[in-house]
């Protein structure tokens, strides 16, 4: 399969493991083990992805990536990559290890800053230790260049918290290198509307190949919505990227993608439970997706008036 290695994000997920079992997450109901990528791996990892032109985005898929011993080393690898947290691992000595890491971006994932609402969203995480481990981050890290991101997440449930709130609970005045940022709650796990997120119709990558997702048990998957590896086109143990891009799997399932059959994609099938299988609405999609992550900002705020 031919493929631009520019237009391809690449997520390597060092953990499955989490401190946490959030409200919105796949996590507590991964359909595959919880555990560490081996430290060879990762390293084959960063020689494929490097080799083919490629950058990788984030250190994780599911899981907490700051639980992972060699975090910084796997950090050296790919110094281009950024780091999501659930926050509560960042004790003083792991933000000493970050801080002297090439580390260029850190989102700390708060997403709500109501003391009921957070325990809701972020099952199993204490919002004080939260609130009082990340001022003391934003205090270790005061004049490094390396970028804070505070996420807010956007739902009916905190449809009454704005950025400054968030603004002034951080006092991100002090903090030139912290800002706050908001995301959209996704059916990651299931297509259905919750208090968290509406229903998705059709892909919302606009395409079927637009990620590569490296699990920690090496295999690989196409979409970044697959947590639990319904829709695997590899195993980067056994394989090199090349033979799984340019595979007979990923071709195959290309293929009855493009024929919207999803007797065979279940994750696909999911996405597709609500209607939009034409492909001029997939072009839309596909359009929004290839959109500077600002003006995408303006579209989930457009769609988002669901929740008011
Ligand atoms: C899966 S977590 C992994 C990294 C880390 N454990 C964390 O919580 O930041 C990565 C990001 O996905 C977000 N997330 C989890 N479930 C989500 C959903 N259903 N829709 C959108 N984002 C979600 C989390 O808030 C977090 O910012
Ligand atoms: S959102 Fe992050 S912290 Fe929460 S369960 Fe998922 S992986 Fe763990």
């Amino acid at each position: 399969m031919k493929f631009n290695p520019r237009r391809i994000k690449v997520l390597v997920e060092l953990t499955s493991k989490c401190n946490l079992r959030c409200g919105m997450c796949p996590l507590p109901v991964l359909r595959r083990p919880y555990e560490d990528m081996d430290f060879s791996l990762v390293e084959k990892a960063e020689r494929e992805i490097h080799g083919l032109g490629m950058k990788l985005k984030w250190l994780h898929e599911m899981g907490e990536p700051l639980l992972y011993s060699r975090i910084d080393d796997a950090i050296r690898l790919f110094p281009e990559a950024s780091i999501s947290t659930n926050g509560l691992v960042l004790t003083e000595e792991v933000g000493a290890k970050l801080l002297s890491s090439p580390l260029k971006r850190l989102r700390i994932s708060v997403d709500s800053i109501n003391p009921k609402v957070y325990p809701q969203l972020r099952t199993g995480g204490d919002f004080d230790k939260l609130v009082d481990m990340t001022k003391k981050f934003l205090e270790q890290a005061k004049g490094h260049p390396i970028r804070i991101e505070i996420q807010k997440m956007r739902s009916r449930m905190t449809v009454d918290e704005t950025i400054d709130d968030f603004r002034k609970l951080f006092e991100l005045k002090k903090y030139r290198n912290a800002r706050v940022i908001e995301r959209t709650c996704e059916a990651f796990d299931v297509n259905e509307e919750t208090d968290l997120h509406g229903k998705f119709y059709g892909c919302v990558q606009g395409a079927f190949f637009n990620w590569i997702v490296i699990f920690a048990d090496g295999r690989v998957t196409h979409c970044c919505y697959d947590a639990h590896g319904d829709q695997i086109i590899g195993d980067l143990k056994t394989e090199s990227l090349t033979e799984i891009i340019e595979g007979s799997k990923l071709v195959q399932m290309q293929a009855l993608f493009d024929k919207r059959d999803f007797s065979e994609l279940p994750r696909c099938a999911e996405c597709f439970k609500h209607g939009g299988e034409s492909a001029a609405w997939t072009g839309v999609l596909s359009g929004v997706q290839a959109l500077p992550e600002a003006a995408k900002d303006v579209v989930r705020k457009v769609l988002d008036v669901r929740y008011r």
